[in-house]
């Protein structure tokens, strides 16, 4: 039987495993996906023992991802430009190797919702330069010639990701951030603003075009605030649901030789497990 897993640190709040679960059932795969709860100062003995552990790949999630891209014998193009590595496997020979599907996730995602999003495209505007911020920023980059605006508390953060990605993403400063939204056809937010838990996301969306497209890479609460705001003032919304459920698509086929599909169902089974609105 065919086993992978995510590992993380915590990993209880993990949603791979619903994903995961839902398409072995789906495609009758005699095959496993659990959640393993691993250290730190652990994961590289864990990794390294992969195998041993009865796995043939593995989801990675914080605070791995980096060290995951590390332990890696090779690394997709992708995970190189991201810095992290979110899906492992094994092959015949027992070599590990790496991929980042994030980025991959958000633009598939955000092609399926959102369809005209780059058409016409003068300029995005990106919040936050976490490693998120990283891998959304890798995809639009490869995916549309527009001007990429960077916006983050820290600016030296975002400083650092606009030098990796020079001379495509110009910084603007934080407290810049309302005002550089006028020629925007598309707004992201990659800070954990919004997700249950934390604050809201701070922003004025007045001098937002009402056909841009605004798309929150929170998925929990699935209606973020800032998707509300957008939403009631008539701009096309993308929900990080789809993101998460598409990133999972690589990984799967990779280790139980199926290329999954993203439906409807699957997305409802997910969203059961969800906030359904931010409070
Ligand atoms: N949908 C998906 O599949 C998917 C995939 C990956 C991540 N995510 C979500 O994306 C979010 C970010 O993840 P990450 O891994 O990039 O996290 P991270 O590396 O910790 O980055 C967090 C970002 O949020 C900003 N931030 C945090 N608190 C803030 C505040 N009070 N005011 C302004 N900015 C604040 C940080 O700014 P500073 O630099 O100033 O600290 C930083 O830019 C998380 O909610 C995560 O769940 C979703």
């Amino acid at each position: 039987m065919a086993k992978a897993c995510v590992i993380g640190w915590p990993v209880e709040h993990s949603r791979s495993p619903l994903i995961h679960r839902y398409w072995l059932a789906q495609y009758g795969i005699d095959g496993a996906y659990d959640k393993e709860a691993v250290r730190p100062e652990d994961f590289a003995a864990f990794v390294g023992a992969l195998a041993e552990h009865g796995y043939i790949g593995a989801n990675v999630t914080l605070p791995h991802k980096e060290a995951a891209l590390h332990l890696a014998r090779t690394a997709d193009e992708a995970a190189i430009a991201i810095g992290a590595a979110n899906t492992l496997w094994l092959d015949a020979d027992g070599h590990l190797h790496a991929s980042n599907t994030d980025a991959y996730g958000f633009m598939t995602n955000l092609d399926a919702e959102a369809p005209q999003w780059n058409e016409g495209l003068g300029a995005a505007m990106v919040l936050g330069a976490g490693g998120a911020a990283r891998a959304v920023l890798y995809g639009l980059i490869k995916a549309t010639e527009a001007k990429i605006f960077l916006a983050n508390r820290t600016r030296a953060r975002a400083e650092a990701l606009a030098h990796l990605f020079r001379p495509r993403v110009e910084v603007v400063d934080w407290e810049a951030r309302n005002a550089a939204l006028g020629t925007c056809g598309l707004l992201i937010n990659t800070t954990s603003l919004g997700m249950t838990g934390q604050a809201p996301l701070d922003i004025d969306l007045t001098a937002l075009p009402q056909d841009a497209v605004v798309a929150d890479i929170v998925y929990n609460p699935l209606l973020t605030p800032l998707l509300v705001a957008a939403a009631k003032r008539g701009n096309p919304t993308v929900d990080g649901l789809g993101m998460l459920l598409h990133q999972a698509v690589p990984g799967f086929e990779r280790w139980f030789g199926v290329r999954p599909e993203v439906t409807p169902a699957l997305r409802a089974h997910v969203v059961a497990s969800l906030s359904p609105e931010a409070a």
